[in-house]
Parts: structure tokens; sequence; C-alpha cells
């Protein structure tokens, strides 16, 4: 019987601070800091973002460690997030990866951030199917909107993106204009769930292939919210539920129709969804809808797995330890990073 692969992985490319302790495929724990100091200002502050990294990040590897019952020196690998996403928030993450590597006499593994959302698919957990063929996968974040094919493990191709705003964007920045506070995702999600998603219609951008457009429905929601403000003043707060349910729906059908158009072109009938944004009950649901319909088999991530967390960066340490793909003390964070 082959040895236990003990992977020790950390994540700070955005707001969060985490860190997880993976044994083989499995999360023996997956500790996140959420930075509230950023609700307040309507969006994340690189500069704030940075300082509370440093402020979190030896407590919460000590937490995940402590949880996990492991000692750094019986880590096989430290796995960190080189790119994509603030420099300042990756450099705490990554200086921190390798002075631990440096002490732990242990390999490093750079890993990229977007894959790493498409690779919690692969995570062992009673509460999702593991992937066995080809599947497509809509990536969905507050950076990055995605289509990408997976033929396995560490193995994908970037089909389709977006070619402005992505889809998590496209919620907070809808949020902002109704007077929400940020993140507005998970509290358009949770209005909407109230109100009706037909009652007004936002318009649909048409975009060729497989990429994505989100900053037409953008101006035609505050258009849409500034005049009728004037007209009925008010209008904002007394039809905020109908209202979030209308954007969301927007939102979803444009991400739902691509999704359906890259199965179509490429016969691949597994679909997965994974990202901040996956953790939306109504694309969630859309997808369900899409796959009886459709005969899909589909892949939806559990919550934890959906917004930043290190689980799915050690999920990357795994599968690239196997595949010897260890990195180097040289290897320098990177704000936009190549597929
Ligand atoms: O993947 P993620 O945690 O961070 C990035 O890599 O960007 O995604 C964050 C995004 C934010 O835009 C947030 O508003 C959105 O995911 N989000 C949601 C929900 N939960 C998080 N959007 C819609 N509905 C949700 N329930
Ligand atoms: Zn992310």
């Amino acid at each position: 019987m082959s040895k236990d692969l003990t992977i020790l992985a950390i994540e700070s490319s955005c707001d969060d601070t985490s860190a997880a302790v993976l044994v083989n495929r499995s999360v023996i724990s997956n500790v996140i800091a959420n930075q509230s100091v950023h609700q307040k200002f309507g969006g994340v502050v690189p500069e704030l973002a940075s300082r509370a990294h440093q402020a979190n990040i030896v407590p919460v590897v000590d937490a995940a460690l402590k949880e996990a019952n492991i000692g750094i020196m019986n880590v096989d690998a430290i796995a960190y997030t080189q790119g994509p996403g603030l420099m300042g928030s990756l450099l705490v993450g990554s200086a921190f990866a390798k002075s631990l590597a440096l002490a732990a006499r242990c390999p490093l593994i750079p890993v990229h951030h977007m894959q790493a959302h498409v690779m919690a698919h692969y995570i062992d957990d009673s509460k999702m199917k593991t992937p066995r063929g080809p599947f497509l996968c809509l990536t969905v974040s507050g950076g990055h909107t995605q289509i990408v094919r997976v033929e396995g493990p560490l193995q994908f191709d970037l089909l389709g993106e977006t070619i402005d705003d992505a889809a998590g964007e496209a919620f907070d920045k809808a949020a902002k204009i109704l007077e929400l506070s940020y993140p507005g995702g998970p509290l358009i999600d949770r209005y909407a769930q109230k109100g009706n998603p037909e009652a007004y219609l936002f318009s649909k951008p048409s975009v060729d292939g497989l990429n994505f457009s989100f900053s037409g429905l953008k101006t035609s929601i505050l258009y849409f919210i500034r005049d009728m403000e004037k007209k009925e003043p008010g209008f904002r707060e007394k039809h905020l539920n109908d209202i979030c349910a209308s954007i969301q729906k927007s939102i979803i059908d444009i991400l739902m129709d691509k999704i359906e158009r890259a199965a179509v072109q490429t016969g691949i009938t597994h679909v997965a969804i994974a990202g901040g944004v996956s953790a939306n009950t109504g694309l969630r649901k859309a997808l369900e809808n899409r796959s009886s319909r459709l005969g899909w088999e589909v892949y939806i991530p559990s919550f934890q797995y959906c917004t930043d967390n290190a689980g799915m960066i050690g999920i990357v340490g795994h599968y690239a330890f196997e595949k010897g793909l260890l990195g180097d003390l040289n290897q320098r964070s990177q704000a936009r990073m190549d597929w």
C-alpha cells in the first residue's frame, strides 16, 4: 500500500485568508478567515486586504495544522496560490509558504487559483460526486467567468471567458446600485428567493462563441433604477425582492445559455459549476432543471468549496505532487496568469 500524501495548502488571492490540510484527496481541515473590513467600502480595498492577510496568516495556518492534528514536519508539500489575484495579497501567502517550505525542508507547489476552483470537484467529499470522464466546468467568481473543458485532473482547456465584467462582479455591482453592502452576491441571492424573477426585464448581451459579457447588463440595471426612482421615489426599497430576483435571473440566463451552447458544441453532457457564484441557489437550481431537461450529469460543489478556500488549492497540490510538478523559491506571484 502506498504512503498517505499530506499537503498543507495556503490561499490568499483576494480577501479571504485560508489554510487547509489534505490527506490524499480528503480535506482534514479548511480554515477560512473572512475580511469584514471591506464591507463599508463597497468592494475589496487591496491595501487593507494585504494587511489583514498579514494579521491572519500565522493563526490560520496554525489552526489548520492543529485541527488536522498534524505537525509541519509531517507535511509532504506546501501548495500556495501563485495567481491570479491581488498582488499584495498573493505576496503575503507566497512569502509565507516559501519561508515555511524552506524551514520544514519540504517541496513547494504553486497553484493557479482558477484551475483550483475547477479542481475542487476532485476533492473526496461525501456530499459530492467525483467526475469520471471529461466534463465542462462553468467557473464563476468575483474576477472571472470561464467555460473550461476538463479531461481529467490537471488536464484542461479554456473554451470561453468574459470579455468585460465577471458574473460575480455583475452581482456585486448590481448590489452596489441597490445600495446593498459588499459582497452583494449572497444578498441578492437572499432577496431573490422572495421575489418574482419575471417582474423586470434587463438587456441581454449578444456575444459570439463561448465568451460572456456582463457590462451591458450592469448599465441597463443602473439606468432602470435611476429612471424608476425618478418616477417613484423609494422604488428600490419597495420592490427589492422583485428587482433582485429579476437581476439574478438575467445573470443565470446568460450563464446557462452559454454552457448549453458549449455542451452542444463539444458533445459533452457532464457539466459542473465552480467558484463563488456557484453558491447561488438560483444557479444551482437552474443547472438541476436544465440537466433533467437535457439529460446532463451535473456536479455541484459543497458550499465550503464554492467561495475561496484552501481545500481547492490543496487538491491541485495533491495531483501536482503525484505528477512531480513541483515549484521552487524563485517563482513569482502573478496578478494575471495565463491559463
Ligand atoms: O470565488 P470567489 O470566492 O472569489 C474570487 O475568486 O473572486 O467569488 C466571490 C464572488 C463575489 O462576487 C460574490 O458576490 C459571489 O462570488 N458570490 C455569490 C454568492 N456567494 C458568493 N454570488 C451570487 N450568489 C451567491 N450566493
Ligand atoms: Zn476564487
